[in-house]
């Protein structure tokens, strides 16, 4: 890999910028000043050191956020805050979130740029299950369970897949459930209660594939994933292909 796409890579600035830290010998390259930007590196072999730091390469960094409520899950957007604003400490300028939730739901969302991961985890021949929290207008019934499980007309040419629903408690007219569904059409746990006349008044993912949301982290907090929790998101979403 070439020397200036290696610190660019990191977040050392642009590649332009890159070139200029390496024509002012502010890098060394194991020890010594490199022939120039074109200067080949091998990542996690050769000792790259910038302003008197070592630069470490990373080709894939995975963040799991508790996504608060007011941001867009985009990685640029002209009015909003973005769920990529968050993530303050990271090297790779190429991540992006993995999968959408909406501006008012909150919980877990993986941000990566690990494109293969992201494809395993939503391409819908995966069937990646996906649960959630919610809470919801007026009162959840065995009924809807019964419905849920047998797929709901929303609108799209398909029912929508066999989802489960569990009903954790009714108080003054809001159920408060927990629902796991293995797609993700758009609003989609929104739009599968408006079809049995119920509203969603407050939605957070609770888990994707074998990633739990960790509760320690509050919304618009983000940890980087353990190399356990990697292998169960990789292992879980590939084990689910047909
Ligand atoms: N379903 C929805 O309706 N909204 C989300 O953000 C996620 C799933």
């Amino acid at each position: 890999m070439r020397l200036d796409k290696y610190l660019a890579d990191m977040g050392i600035g642009t590649r332009s910028e890159a070139k200029q830290h390496i024509r002012k010998n502010q890098v060394y390259v194991n020890g010594a000043l490199p022939a120039g930007p074109q200067q080949q590196v091998k990542p996690g072999k050769d000792e790259v050191v910038c302003q008197g730091k070592v630069i470490n390469y990373t080709e894939y960094e995975y963040f799991m956020l508790n996504k608060p409520q007011g941001c867009v899950s985009a990685v640029t957007d002209r009015e909003h805050q973005t769920v990529m604003d968050l993530i303050t400490e990271k090297n790779r300028k190429d991540l992006f979130p993995v999968g959408r939730l909406d501006k008012d739901t909150e919980g877990l969302l993986l941000i990566t740029n690990d494109g293969a991961l992201s494809h395993n985890l939503l391409a819908p021949g995966k069937h990646v299950p996906k649960t959630y929290f919610a809470k919801v207008s007026g009162q959840v019934t065995a009924f809807d369970i019964t419905e849920f499980a047998r797929g709901i007309d929303i609108g799209e040419e398909k029912l929508t897949k066999p989802a489960k629903l569990e009903i954790l408690s009714c108080k003054e007219m809001v159920t408060e459930i927990m629902l796991t569904i293995t797609e993700g059409k758009f609003h989609q746990v929104k739009r599968m209660f408006e079809a049995v006349g119920k509203e969603v008044l407050f939605l957070k993912r609770l888990s994707m594939g074998g990633l739990r949301l960790d509760v320690s982290l509050a919304p618009g907090a983000y940890r980087r994933l353990t190399e356990e929790e990697i292998n169960l998101l990789k292992n879980g979403s590939m084990a689910k292909e047909k």
